[in-house]
């Protein structure tokens, strides 16, 4: 991990409550797979080219029609209230600043017009479909109107992963952060916690159902089979996400740094592939890049920065991780990301 994510990580484990900093720190059961996720990163090796000008890097991308400076994309994640009181809001305008795109959790903290005016560039919505799938609809609707360029649709929470170490010091989320977003379109009399339950029934059709709802483009996350990617792609999804939702939901499942060569062989080209879980440096990043990811995503990193400094540590953590992105394709022999390919990486047998 990067020295500086560290220090945020020291800093917000001192600034926040601990039932806070157990909640985004934990892992489904016995938590074997939010402990691998960073190691499988490091299974690889490089393969550098030589003899190429790698005087100017460059570091753009397009992501579904939007240009970033940089390939890193902030996570959805729930609550960022309790790392910071201005929450997403000041996540998105240091993930702007930086030159990112931001993902805004369903369980965003503040409002999604709150969150629009305050994003310093673009962003996406992550949408979970919930039991009242017109709570989903009128969200994506919103978040369309607020300024989001595309519905990420997470697809690996039919239920929440029993989080077993977490048991005594589990959060409590009040109602006015837990239901900020979703109070206004509750059905009188309802029970806004369990309407707003993620819907164990969904299957593929939501996917092409979403997209016609807010006209926005639907990219599914939480996929860690190329078999799967394909059918997602079949169905309408316009990206696909390699993740196992940060090791948070079934406890076991797949490295994505293990995952996402087949993924990206399976998709075939047909839609960028996009992946997280346990990046936490440049040559993280440019692992994933080789095997074929479009962009790559933090998760935890940006929640220490937001608890440790608001706005600019999220701008100076994801700045970090550009810089160090740069530097390590310098020394690679590839000063674009469209000079990378699987032939700079291989696996480390031992
Ligand atoms: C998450 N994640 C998540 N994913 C999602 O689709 N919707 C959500 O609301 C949340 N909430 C959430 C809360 C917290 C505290 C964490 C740590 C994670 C999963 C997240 O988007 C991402 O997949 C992982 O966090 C990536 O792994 P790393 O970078 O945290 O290792």
């Amino acid at each position: 991990m990067l020295p500086a994510l560290t220090q945020f990580e020291a800093t917000a484990r001192e600034r926040l409550e601990p039932a806070v900093w157990e909640y985004y720190r934990s892992g489904g059961g016995q938590e074997l797979t939010v402990g691998e996720a960073e190691a499988a990163w490091c299974r690889y090796r490089l393969r550098p080219r030589v003899l190429r000008d790698v005087s100017e890097v460059d570091l753009r991308t397009t992501l579904l029609g939007v240009t970033v400076d940089s390939p890193f994309v902030v996570a959805p994640m729930a609550f960022h209230a309790l790392a910071h009181p201005d929450g997403e809001c000041a996540t998105m305008t240091g993930t702007g600043r930086a030159g990112a795109l931001g993902v805004v959790s369903t369980r965003a903290s503040r409002t999604l017009e709150d969150v629009g005016v305050s994003a310093t560039g673009p962003w996406w919505f992550q949408a979970y479909l919930m039991r009242d799938r017109g709570l989903t609809e009128a969200l994506v609707q919103r978040a369309a109107v607020a300024g989001a360029r595309a519905i990420v649709l997470t697809v690996d929470t039919p239920y929440v992963g029993r989080k077993s170490r977490v048991d005594g010091v589990r959060i409590s989320v009040p109602d006015d952060l837990f239901l900020v977003n979703l109070a206004q379109h509750l059905v009188p009399g309802s029970i806004g916690r369990e309407a707003a339950e993620q819907d164990p029934s969904m299957t593929s059709e939501v996917i092409s159902r979403l997209a016609e709802v807010c006209g926005l483009p639907v990219v599914v996350k939480g996929v860690l089979r190329g078999d799967e990617a394909a059918k997602c792609v079949d169905a309408g999804a316009a990206a696909v996400i390699v993740s196992n939702h940060g090791g948070r939901q079934l406890d076991r499942a797949v490295p994505t740094a293990l995952a996402l060569p087949e993924v990206v062989d399976a998709v075939a080209g047909r839609v960028p592939v996009l992946v997280d879980g346990g990046i936490r440096s440049g040559l993280d990043a440019l692992v994933a890049l080789a095997l074929g990811a479009s962009a790559v995503l933090i998760g935890r990193p940006v929640l220490w920065a937001l608890g440790a400094g608001g706005a600019d540590a999220v701008e100076d953590a994801l700045r970090t991780l550009t810089a160090d992105l740069a530097h390590v394709l310098a020394l690679s022999g590839a000063p674009r990301l469209g000079d990378l390919d699987r032939s700079m990486v291989t696996a480390w047998r031992e």
